[in-house]
């Protein structure tokens, strides 16, 4: 079919786990830490390809919960990798109308970090062009055992507990639920990505190393998710 032709279902909000970047950087003899920084060198492409789709929302997780138990060197260069990623990337998302939201723990991380993360989310809190959702120290179980906290610290009583009360309190309050997951590798894991929002989410696994992961591997996993059928635990609609 004619690209022109084609009529793709675009999700309102999707996740992506950019994995691969090790295996990237390994299959051409350079140093772990280069595949981490080309993989957040991918990740303006991606977002301005997001953009053009016409897709409201897009969730990347950058650092897990779980990514602390990197060596040092690793855990500290994705840091600086981030640091650099806001210096430089800020001012002209913010041109292209792009809000820029963090999910997770900001505790853990080095103050300077925590400024320059505040600064890109209020520089940009009032563009809607797309929302793009930083998860960076998340950990969706982390992320419900903290809205629990929340929920039992308001003195809320137990038939008040609902799942929007729980939406609620989660980090992605206000935020749509990903309609579409995208993990790059190959990997076919969820590794605790939105655990709770992504209950009725469609999983898409290209073997693509995150790094080379573009509009046209996007393109196509969008359309493989208009070829889903979304039943939400209904019957079809066809
Ligand atoms: C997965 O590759 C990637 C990570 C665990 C996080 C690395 C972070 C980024 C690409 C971008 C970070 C974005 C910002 C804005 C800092 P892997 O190391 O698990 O690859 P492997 O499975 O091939 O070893």
């Amino acid at each position: 079919m004619d690209s022109k032709e084609e009529t793709l279902k675009i999700p309102t909000h999707v996740g992506l786990i950019m994995d691969g970047n090790g295996r990237w950087a390994n299959a051409q003899g350079l140093p772990r830490l280069a595949g981490h920084r080309a993989g957040v060198e991918n990740l303006r492409g991606v977002i301005t390809a997001g953009i053009k789709f016409g897709i409201k929302y897009l969730s990347f997780y950058a650092f897990s919960t779980e990514n602390w138990n990197r060596p040092k060197d690793e855990v500290f260069g994705i840091m600086d990798l981030l640091s650099e990623f806001i210096d430089r990337e800020t001012v002209p998302l913010h041109e292209e109308g792009v809000r820029i939201l963090h999910i997770g723990h900001l505790d853990r991380l080095r103050p300077s970090l925590v400024d320059k993360i505040e600064y890109a989310v209020n520089l940009t809190k009032n563009n809607r062009k797309i929302t793009v959702q930083l998860a960076f120290n998340y950990g969706g179980r982390d992320e419900i055992v903290s809205a629990v906290r929340k929920i039992i610290s308001s003195g809320a009583r137990p038939d008040e507990v609902t799942e929007a009360l729980i939406g609620r309190n989660l980090f992605t309050a206000g935020i749509p639920d990903p309609d579409l997951i995208i993990r790059t590798s190959g990997e076919m894991r969820t590794s605790n990505f939105l655990m709770w929002q992504s209950a009725y989410s469609e999983w898409v696994f290209p073997t693509t190393y995150w790094p080379d992961f573009n509009e046209e591997v996007f393109k196509e996993m969008l359309r493989e998710y208009s070829r889903r059928d979304r039943r939400f635990g209904g019957l079809s609609s066809k």
